[in-house]
């Protein structure tokens, strides 16, 4: 594993490494009773399926700033001033800049949300009472380390442009891996993380068709994570239809909804105007109203919300808070038993092949 680093990362606030004190009991599983079928053959899946980082062709060249210009010249700025109807009119070549660094901004955290989920499985490992969640938790952090490698190959050999982890998503895996009780740790990265990722996979896919190294890289990771997501709700399916008290259920309740709102804000992107130089503030609140930007937030958690859905957790509380913010048209969507592969929703791909100048926007 040798690639040439032209761009190190930029470090958040907070520093290079950093200390998240948890505690939490490791379980040992004398009796391995290995009999849950559905994990075990999930298990068996993931092994089979492993591959290598140096599978991919890392030869192919990457020239983002092409890709873009060329669709920036053949129109695209004028439908990006229809359909996302930024505060100013923005000139082309800034238009070319701020769509590099969206794109450079959404991969730096995938890597970010990968170490998370590196870390968090392994925490799992650990924790979880049953040796066949241990298993499947094992071969998931070899699928998380691979991730990390990729991304991160990709943005400092390949890119050229990458962003610190941003603050939100940082909150929120501080928040996962500190957590004492196992099955938080599920609930926060393969139900939340894990859920929200699969679906902006589809976007970046969708975005990119032009680039055949992050359509590889993208494709090979979405097949990894749709197992990961079926782990998460298998294994909690199990915990949950033995009841929980109340005050558990509470517990889990306010836990999902800090999260949704961690995840929602994490994709405001304000290092991207701040990058840029831009009033950070002018363009957040543009984020938070523009009506393509508020579909994108909330397209994201069409995989989120049929797995709470058949986890039970889209209880009364869960749902009014849901209301509030546009979910609840996901509920009978497919959870990922039912369609372990993610579709972008239909709305969504519109959008992007309006964005990529291939149909004009409706009025
Ligand atoms: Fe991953
Ligand atoms: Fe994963």
């Amino acid at each position: 594993m040798e690639y040439t680093q032209k761009n190190p990362l930029p470090l958040p606030k907070t520093g290079a490494s950093e200390a998240v004190a948890s505690s939490f009991d490791t379980i040992f599983d004398w009796e391995y009773p290995l009999d849950r079928e559905n994990l075990m053959a999930l298990y068996e899946k993931g092994k089979s399926m492993s591959w290598n980082a140096s599978d991919l062709d890392w030869s192919i060249e990457v020239d983002m700033e092409k890709l873009v210009s060329e669709r920036i010249a053949a129109g695209m700025n004028d439908v990006m001033d229809s359909l996302l109807s930024p505060p100013r009119k923005l000139e082309a070549r800034e238009s070319v800049e701020m769509q590099l660094n969206m794109n450079a901004w959404m991969l730096s955290q995938f890597l970010h949300g990968e170490q998370g989920a590196l870390v968090a499985t392994a925490k799992i490992v650990m924790s979880a009472p049953l040796e066949d969640a241990k298993f499947y938790a094992a071969n998931q952090v070899q699928d998380e380390a691979r991730h990390v490698e990729v991304y991160h190959r990709y943005l400092t050999e390949k890119l050229g442009c990458s962003f610190e982890v941003n603050r939100h998503l940082q909150a929120l895996l501080d928040d996962i891996i500190s957590d004492s009780r196992w099955d938080m740790t599920y609930l926060g990265m393969q139900i939340m993380v894990e859920g929200l990722a699969l679906a902006a996979f589809g976007l970046i896919k969708a975005q990119m068709p032009d680039e055949p190294l992050i359509q590889d890289i993208t494709a090979r990771i979405m097949q990894d994570e749709a197992r990961h997501v079926a782990f998460g709700v298998l294994s909690l399916e199990d915990v949950y239809r033995d009841g929980l008290t109340s005050a558990e259920l509470r517990e889990r309740e306010e836990f999902i909804i800090e999260a949704t709102y961690l995840m929602r804000d994490r994709l405001l992107m304000e290092q991207v105007y701040e990058r840029m130089g831009w009033d950070v503030d002018t363009w957040v609140d543009w984020a938070k109203s523009t009506p393509f930007m508020t579909g994108f937030r909330r397209m994201l958690f069409s995989k989120i919300v049929p797995n709470l859905k058949r986890l039970g957790l889209l209880t009364p509380r869960v749902r009014e808070e849901y209301a509030k913010i546009g979910l609840l048209e996901f509920e009978d969507y497919k959870d990922s038993i039912e369609e372990p592969d993610v579709v972008a929703p239909d709305e969504l791909l519109r959008i992007i092949s309006q964005l990529r100048g291939e149909a004009q926007p409706a009025s």
